[in-house]
């Protein structure tokens, strides 16, 4: 086998949502990869905490403190990022928010909170390296889909129609982009341990629950993205694009 399929060293990546979560994890295995990562969120003191404890494993990091729904600033933002190491070839869009409204607490500016951080922020913020990534002719963007890309949930109604849309957005990305050697794809992870899914966490009943909705009968481990996220950031993936890879124990095998 080719030593160099799952090598993703010296490419520059970018996570949104780095701070915390799923988007923490995939900057720390792109890291110890030895990809050069852009952690991107709000939170800065998060950041830099997240900063010290990957430069101490050895990685290669910048940071970019940013607020991704603040429209106006976000082509400026991702200057910040180029001025890291360069423009990334790896875009990964885990930046989400799950409001679990039920359906007469859902307002107009809650719906469009989650439409536009879960699914119009990854389009805008994506494009910006796009033009680069066509003059290498090679480049990745990953999607941080859900379970709710294609099942319902109670109290996910702009939450689904979100991750819906990142399923159908991650196509069309791939069906614009794939031409130009850019493989566009999305993770759609199960249930994972973070502050998103904390309501789901903090009650037994309902983890148990949903471990027991899979087919392994475990609710997800950050180390199960692993595999999955350096196969869709690496060589190895050359020819796999427009694709939803669930990453939850066969929940939706089922
Ligand atoms: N955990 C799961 O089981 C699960 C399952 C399916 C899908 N997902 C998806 O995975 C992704 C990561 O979720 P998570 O579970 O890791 O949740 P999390 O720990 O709450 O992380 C969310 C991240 O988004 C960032 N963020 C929020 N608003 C932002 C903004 N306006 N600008 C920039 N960054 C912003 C947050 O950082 P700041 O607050 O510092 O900005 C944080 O780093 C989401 O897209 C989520 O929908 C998670």
């Amino acid at each position: 086998m080719d030593s160099s399929l799952f090598d993703v060293s010296d490419r520059v990546a970018v996570v949104t949502g780095a701070s915390s979560g799923i988007g923490s994890f995939i900057s720390e295995t792109l890291a110890s990869a030895g990809a050069k990562v852009v952690l991107l969120a709000r939170r800065k003191e998060l950041l830099s905490r997240e900063v010290q404890r990957i430069t101490e494993q050895g990685g290669s990091v910048g940071l970019v403190d940013a607020d991704l729904t603040d429209r106006d600033r976000v082509s400026a933002y991702c200057e910040r990022v180029t001025d890291c190491f360069g423009a990334p070839q790896i875009v990964v869009n885990a930046a989400g928010v799950n409001l679990r409204e039920s359906y007469d607490k859902v307002s107009w500016d809650s719906w469009d909170e989650t439409i536009n951080l879960n699914l119009t922020v990854p389009f805008f913020f994506a494009r910006n390296f796009v033009d680069s990534m066509i003059e290498k002719g090679w480049g990745r963007v990953i999607n941080i889909a859900s379970l709710q890309s294609s099942r319902a949930f109670a109290n996910g109604l702009a939450y689904g129609a979100s991750k819906g849309g990142v399923a159908q957005l991650t196509r069309a990305m791939a069906e614009c982009w794939s031409p130009h050697g850019i493989m566009c794809n999305a993770i759609a992870p199960g249930f994972f341990k973070t502050a998103l899914t904390a309501p789901v966490f903090d009650n037994p009943n309902m983890m148990n629950e949903m471990a027991a909705r899979t087919a392994i009968g475990r609710n997800g481990e950050m180390a199960d993205l692993v595999g999955p996220i350096i196969f869709l950031a690496s060589p190895a993936s050359d020819y796999v694009t427009g694709q939803i890879l669930n990453v939850d124990g066969g929940f939706t095998a089922k």
